[in-house]
């Protein structure tokens, strides 16, 4: 299962605004375009950011025809301006952007340059992938038997490169006979919990749940979560993270309920620049989302609106975090520092 396929010449995005209904894939010729769909959430999920705006630079540097290495490199610092902006909390975005721009090194004009491009947003594909299934095996080891495991947002395969971080420890436990349930948090506003991870759930066989995220609680209390795995958009060097608004609410509910709470995240998601999570910066999305349903106006004309796409979870709420390079306990700093560092 994947979203992203570089065609070649082209960037093929899986379109997630229209799952669960229907499979349509969309063709990417130009960078802007691109820079509009994870504005949009056409592509989603920090991993998958990333990815998207690495082979959208090799649409930029397939647009500049000319022979001029100054302006080639100025439009590419644009593009990547421009890719930059769209949206500001997963780090993955600027990670691969950065990434991209050392490849680009000072090559000296589109033609020269799109092969290292190409070269470079493939492999950030490709590792990502890799780096999802090594998650999945050291994750599925703290997975026990019989496993009813509450997850929110999709953290799966169309959320990254493919596979999945949160839901792909949640595939290799089910290929061990470990899970019996997911329960999946619809995740309002957006439903990316309804829409995608219940889709990707169902689309493998993998035994799915949805309740509405009001439910979780209800759900702990009477003992029937075992664990809770989510994914992550930035880890601040002493383990604070973001990630979908509500991931705080269930941390705090885990917590309560002495239920192992674990965020599953590639390196390329942790930010070792910013000391806590006080320095992520959090978007803010459009009010339509919450006033909103389906297209349908649920709330009065007039009204006030919050509506961040993120919240910040404190790193004392983590029972432990899951990376490619095995599962982290306390204390968090160091061990991030020493691993990632
Ligand atoms: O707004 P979204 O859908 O991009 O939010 C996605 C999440 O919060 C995911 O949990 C996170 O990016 C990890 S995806 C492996």
């Amino acid at each position: 299962m994947d979203a992203i396929r570089w065609q070649g010449n082209s960037l093929a995005l899986l379109d997630q605004t229209r799952l669960p209904v229907e499979e349509v894939w969309n063709t990417y010729t130009d960078y802007r375009k691109v820079a509009d769909a994870i504005r949009r959430l056409v592509v989603r999920g920090a991993p998958a950011i990333g990815v998207a705006a690495a082979y959208a630079l090799c649409l930029a540097a397939m647009e500049y025809k000319g022979q001029n290495p100054e302006e080639f490199q100025k439009s590419m610092a644009a593009a990547s301006a421009e890719l930059a902006a769209s949206r500001p909390t997963a780090v993955n975005l600027f990670w691969a952007l950065d990434r991209m721009g050392l490849a680009l090194g000072a090559a000296g004009c589109g033609a020269e340059a799109l092969p290292i491009l190409i070269r470079e947003a493939e492999a950030i594909h490709r590792e990502d992938v890799a780096m999802n299934r090594a998650i999945g095996a050291a994750g599925a080891a703290i997975v026990p038997h019989g496993a009813r495991i509450l997850t929110h947002c999709n953290a799966g395969a169309i959320a990254t490169g493919g596979y999945g971080t949160a839901l792909g420890v949640v595939r290799s436990a089910f290929t061990q006979g470990k899970v019996e349930m997911v329960y999946c948090d619809e995740t309002r506003p957006l439903l990316q919990g309804a829409r995608l991870t219940a889709w990707e759930l169902v689309k493998d066989g993998i035994p799915a749940t949805l309740i509405t995220d009001n439910m979780a609680a209800s759900l702990m209390a009477q003992g029937k979560i075992d664990l809770v795995l989510l994914g992550c958009d930035r880890m601040a060097a002493n383990g604070d993270f973001a990630n979908k608004i509500g991931t705080y609410g269930v941390a705090v509910l885990a917590h309560y309920h002495g239920i192992p709470f674990y965020s599953v995240l590639p390196s390329s998601t942790i930010d070792l620049s910013i000391p806590d999570g006080s320095h992520i910066p959090i978007e803010q999305r459009e009010a339509s989302e919450v006033t909103h349903f389906a297209g349908v106006r649920t709330a009065p004309e007039g009204v006030g609106v919050y509506n961040p796409a993120f919240d910040v979870t404190p790193h004392r709420l983590l029972t432990g975090i899951i990376t490619e390079k095995g599962v982290i306990h306390p204390p968090f700093a160091e061990q991030l520092a020493e691993r990632f560092g």
